[in-house]
């Protein structure tokens, strides 16, 4: 089945086609002419994922997923959460990010975090949204290269290595993402896509 999933984003695409299988051919939005960026403007994971992917639906007529992810860390109220790829500018800046990310921990006991996805696959045009949770904790500096955004600073429950010190498969065995994709994958099968 053809798909197209909603990012520009290398390291999700490997990610999501890992737990996809070759069963599904994942296009990008640029595989199918959507080269501006694809507007993010509401306040909630669910609302952004919706608005991404009925974006790309409107313009393309294919069947297509989008997700949205949130960083919520318990000691600040749930931040950066829907606000995660901006926290510190307006650009995408990871590194910007992580920084002050260890800023606003500094001297809190509590690391105590969370990954949280949305997925919202729009399928002969009805909606069917799907969420995937990962719990952990940050430490306190970047540990490893793998994976991206706040990856270096995660280590999720029951190890004792970041995600940017794992491969896309040990990720994929827990991650909100993957997580999110093993449901998004269960509905289709359910439904013969
Ligand atoms: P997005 O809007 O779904 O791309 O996610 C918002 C931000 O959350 C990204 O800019 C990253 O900083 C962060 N993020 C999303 N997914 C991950 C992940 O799997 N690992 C680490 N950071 C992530």
């Amino acid at each position: 089945m053809d798909i197209i999933f909603a990012t520009n984003n290398a390291h999700k695409l490997t990610e999501v086609q890992a737990v996809l299988g070759p069963g599904y051919k994942l296009l990008t939005p640029r595989d199918c002419g959507v080269t501006e960026e694809i507007p993010e403007e509401q306040d909630t994971l669910e609302g952004n994922a919706s608005q991404k992917a009925h974006y790309l639906h409107e313009r393309t007529g294919m069947d297509c997923f989008a997700d949205d992810t949130g960083l919520e860390v318990e000691a600040l109220g749930g931040a950066p959460g829907v606000h995660s790829a901006r926290y510190a500018t307006d650009g995408h800046d990871f590194a910007a990010n992580n920084r002050l990310l260890l800023k606003n921990l500094k001297g809190k006991a509590n690391r105590r975090a969370r990954f949280r996805t949305v997925i919202s696959l729009l399928l002969d045009g009805e909606e069917h949204l799907f969420e995937g949770i990962v719990e952990g904790r940050i430490i306190d500096r970047e540990t490893g290269h793998e994976g991206f955004g706040f990856d270096p600073l995660f280590i999720p429950d029951g190890y004792d290595r970041t995600f940017a010190q794992m491969t896309t498969g040990e990720k994929n065995e827990v991650s909100h993402r993957a997580r999110a994709v093993r449901k998004l994958a269960a509905y289709l099968h359910s439904v013969e896509k």
